[in-house]
């Protein structure tokens, strides 16, 4: 079989999916509130910053980030159209403004040191191994020197009952680096530093785990 290199997943696995994305169930197996505040919290955004959301789904982190930092610079970034769709409707319902771009992770649509602050939420795990370098790659090069990336994602389980509902999962391609823990080595090997899990969460899919990493 011919590898597809530009593989991907939509938000639910499924397209005719997408539009259940923000189900109250759903937010609620996930603990999206808890860790989508920790992630806000822990990235260090300021007045002046120039944030991107990739894989910014219907742009809840994304507007998060621009309600606590409303003098910062937004932009949320997907490979879906139809999901952009849905997150442009909350933004002006919400009446913020936030920019969104449709594009892949994988090939960004910016240039060189265009951000201060790359965040990415459960995108991670619908990315091949192939990918999620070439995204690790592109991440660097769009962030500015000193600015930084921090990710949520599925992490290494961090105790039995975490590793026990891992065992479902750590077949699937996508999900094999994440369960593996080899994240922050990734993000090393591409030039960042400091590169580390900064928190983790039990939810009903397993451990989610906060990371951050440094452009030096
Ligand atoms: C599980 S959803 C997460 C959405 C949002 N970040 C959140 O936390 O609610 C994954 C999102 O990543 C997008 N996505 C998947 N692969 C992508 C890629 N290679 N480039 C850009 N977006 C991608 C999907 O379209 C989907 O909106």
């Amino acid at each position: 079989m011919v590898p597809n290199h530009n593989k991907y997943i939509p938000a639910l696995g499924n397209e005719r999916l997408t539009p259940f994305y923000d189900h109250q169930l759903l937010q609620l197996f996930m603990r999206e509130s808890t860790f989508k505040r920790c992630l806000v919290e822990k990235a260090g955004i300021e007045r002046s910053s120039r944030v991107l959301d990739i894989g910014c789904g219907t742009a809840t982190l994304t507007i998060l980030i621009k309600k606590v930092h409303p003098e910062a610079d937004v932009t949320g970034l997907d490979g879906d159209p139809e999901i952009l769709k849905m997150a442009k409707k909350k933004i002006i319902n919400a009446g913020l403004d936030i920019k969104l771009d449709q594009g892949m992770s994988f090939e960004l649509p910016y240039p060189d040191s265009s951000f201060d602050r790359v965040v990415s939420s459960l995108v991670f795990h619908h990315l091949t191994r192939e990918n999620k370098v070439r995204t690790i790659n592109e991440i660097f090069r769009i962030l500015s020197p000193g600015g930084e990336l921090h990710l949520a994602d599925f992490g290494k389980p961090h105790n039995a009952l975490m590793y026990l509902i891992s065992l479902v999962f750590r077949h699937l391609e996508e999900t094999k680096e994440n369960i593996e823990g080899l994240l922050p080595g990734m993000f090393q090997e591409a030039g960042f530093e400091e590169a580390k899990e900064t928190a983790r969460f039990m939810t009903v899919f397993g451990t989610l785990s906060l990371y951050r990493a440094r452009k030096p």
